[in-house]
């Protein structure tokens, strides 16, 4: 399937093929991005439903994202964790991309904690931190890739929806306090989403610079668009894997990017538990 758009009756067979499948009914999910999949481990009494069993839904194709739906107990709640997500990237159309947050929504979700591994373009930050996105540049979206764009989905939101507020105050003054709690450093920061999947160059990396990036990726933005055309509540948090190479003289890798996911998962997971205990 090659759909630019999709319809609400593609939505309902991927929830239906979910909902037969399990006992839960999760009000939040999480997204594990590139290397940060171990989360899902944390899961109790999981029922896991791998992502070709889903109707419609975009299976990844890349190392480090293990392609399936983890649904269970979480620090008391019942959450649904996507190990693993499809990227633009990989051939998917935007509205590929996001069906899952759309079939979440259908399910009953209606807080999606996003995360992903992503480059520093704010050169004090260092490979292993954590940065809580308080904003983004939805630098594909801007040059004509919105997820939203095609026949408005009336039942979900309205035409034009308000992004001044993406990422939930609340949530925001949430992860600072359980960072606080757990003696965790949260940097903090503006994510920008490019198409991928070759990295920057260093040109591109001083544009993103001025126009007041933190930290770069290929990922999130569309997902967390759809959440927030819905009235989703939404927090994200990025795992900075490398310094992005704003003088072109180191290399970056995805062996990098998965290896960096190796220190930041036991932060992370301390992290999320924390936020999850206080929401
Ligand atoms: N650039 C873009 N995407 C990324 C990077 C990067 O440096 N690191 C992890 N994802």
């Amino acid at each position: 399937m090659m759909s630019d758009f999709i319809s609400l009756a593609q939505i309902e067979e991927a929830r239906a093929a979910i909902t037969a499948r399990i006992t839960y009914k999760p009000r939040i999910a999480l997204v594990l991005g590139s290397g940060l999949g171990g989360l899902a481990d944390e899961v109790q009494k999981p029922q896991t439903i791998t992502y070709d069993a889903i109707p419609n839904w975009p299976v990844s194709t890349v190392i480090g994202h293990q392609g399936r739906l983890v649904i269970g107990s979480l620090e008391g709640h019942e959450v649904a964790v996507m190990q693993g997500r499809a990227h633009y990237y990989e051939g998917y159309s935007m509205a590929q991309v996001t069906l899952p947050v759309r079939v979440l929504h259908r399910l009953g979700v209606d807080t999606l904690i996003v995360t992903n591994a992503a480059g520093a373009v704010n050169q004090s930050f260092e490979p292993g931190d954590l940065m809580l996105i308080t904003d983004h540049l939805n630098l594909i979206g801007m040059a004509g890739n919105n997820p939203l764009r095609g026949p408005n989905l009336e039942e979900y939101g309205p035409r034009f929806p308000d992004m001044s507020q993406v990422y939930d105050r609340a949530f925001l003054d949430l992860a600072r306090q359980a960072a606080k709690q757990q003696r965790l450093t949260l940097r903090e920061g503006v994510y920008v989403c490019l198409a991928g999947p070759s990295f920057e160059t260093p040109a591109d990396l001083r544009f993103l610079k001025a126009a007041g990036a933190d930290a770069v990726g290929m990922s999130t933005v569309p997902e967390v668009t759809v959440a927030r055309h819905s009235g989703m509540r939404v927090l994200g948090i990025s795992g900075i894997s490398n310094k992005a190479n704003l003088d072109g003289n180191t290399l970056t890798t995805h062996d990098e990017v998965l290896e960096a996911g190796h220190k930041i998962v036991p932060k992370l997971t301390l992290l999320l538990k924390a936020i999850l205990q206080s929401i």
